[in-house]
């Protein structure tokens, strides 16, 4: 692959001053964005780990791979992106004509911060001949390095197809850890990446909750490490969990991911007890995402209301990602 091709810096927009705070009730900021959103002809694209109101209000919630979908086939002249970084950049690299707006410039991901692009070119030039599979949860600068992405839903699938080719897997060492068991293939090349809050899992506490809740069974993310994957029944994507509870005919969860996919798991799968994988420290609310949770209500009506934040990729670069983003959807078909 063409990892000797030089390196464009990734841009948003510059920093717009801070609008000023709103005097909007709750109920003033959702008609406010259902307004807006009608004026703009946008779509409001979530993820599952949104704060339960922005979820309510968006057009369509999912996992990082139906969100890439679903900006792939957009109808809408702007998308109004409520997740994190990466997910609006891969929105943008797929609709370069469409306005993509966030929240918060400032809603990152500890995969895609912990591997930067000019460290990740260099570290390639150590694996030359493999393919490189990136997870989404990277910059659009590490998805131009790489050959294939892939999403926690997918990347199994993705490794096998590849069939004995030398592969390069990053950033997330757990999921990469992952893939590796369930494809059988132990000679992946991993960047070693983590998510805090995957990682934040106590499997000591965890062991301690399954003992109070004997009949539960546990479902877990694949960024989550091996010593929590290893006790639980199912690990999936954060849509393939909510599949798992609604059609399973257990009663009780404890689920290891991101708290916030509680609340459409709940509503899938009412009447089940959903119980919340405990973090390591009770002091922290280590399971939810701090970038997740910088996107609130009042920005989401202030950025369909002034267009601002928007994501923007230098073409150069939109045209290197968009190669392994196409190749992930069309291998997920
Ligand atoms: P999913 O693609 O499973 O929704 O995961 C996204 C993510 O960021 C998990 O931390
Ligand atoms: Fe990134 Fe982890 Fe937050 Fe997902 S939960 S966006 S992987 S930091």
């Amino acid at each position: 692959m063409s990892n000797d091709a030089p390196r464009l810096p990734v841009v948003g927009h510059p920093p717009a001053p801070a609008p000023a705070p709103l005097d909007l009730t709750e109920v003033e900021l959702e008609d406010g964005i259902r307004r807006l959103k009608a004026e703009r002809n946008a779509v409001i694209l979530a993820h599952y780990y949104q704060e339960s109101e922005i979820q309510d209000l968006a057009d369509f919630v999912g996992d990082s791979l139906q969100l890439s979908q679903a900006a792939a086939k957009t109808q809408a002249d702007v998308i109004a992106f409520c997740g994190v970084h990466f997910m609006a950049e891969t929105a943008k690299i797929l609709n370069p004509t469409k306005i993509v707006v966030v929240p918060d410039l400032e809603a990152g991901c500890s995969l895609a911060d912990g591997c930067p692009a000019p460290v990740f070119a260099r570290w390639l030039e150590g694996y030359p001949g493999h393919t490189v599979i990136s997870y989404i949860n990277c910059s659009a600068e590490v998805k131009a390095l790489s050959d294939v992405i892939c999403t926690s839903s997918n990347a199994v699938k993705i490794v096998k197809a590849l069939g004995d080719q030398k592969i390069v897997f990053a950033p997330d060492r757990y999921l990469g850890a992952f893939v590796q068991k369930q494809s059988g293939r132990d000679d992946l090349v991993l960047w070693q990446g983590t998510c805090i809050v995957h990682e934040s899992f106590s499997e000591r506490r965890l062991l301690e909750l399954m003992a109070k809740h004997p009949d539960a069974e546990v479902i877990a993310h694949p960024e989550c490490p091996e010593s929590i994957l290893r006790h639980a029944a199912h690990v999936a994507s954060t849509s393939g969990l909510i599949t798992y509870a609604k059609d399973s005919p257990k009663q009780t969860f404890i689920v290891a991911t991101e708290a916030g996919i509680l609340h459409k798991m709940a509503a899938e799968a009412p009447g089940k007890t959903l119980i919340p994988a405990p973090p390591a420290d009770d002091s922290c609310a280590c399971n939810l995402c701090p970038h997740m949770r910088r996107n609130t209500l009042e920005k989401l009506y202030l950025c369909l209301r002034d267009l601002a934040p928007q994501i923007d990729v230098p073409e150069p670069i939109r045209v290197r990602a968009l190669a392994p983003i196409q190749r992930m959807l069309e291998m997920s078909v």
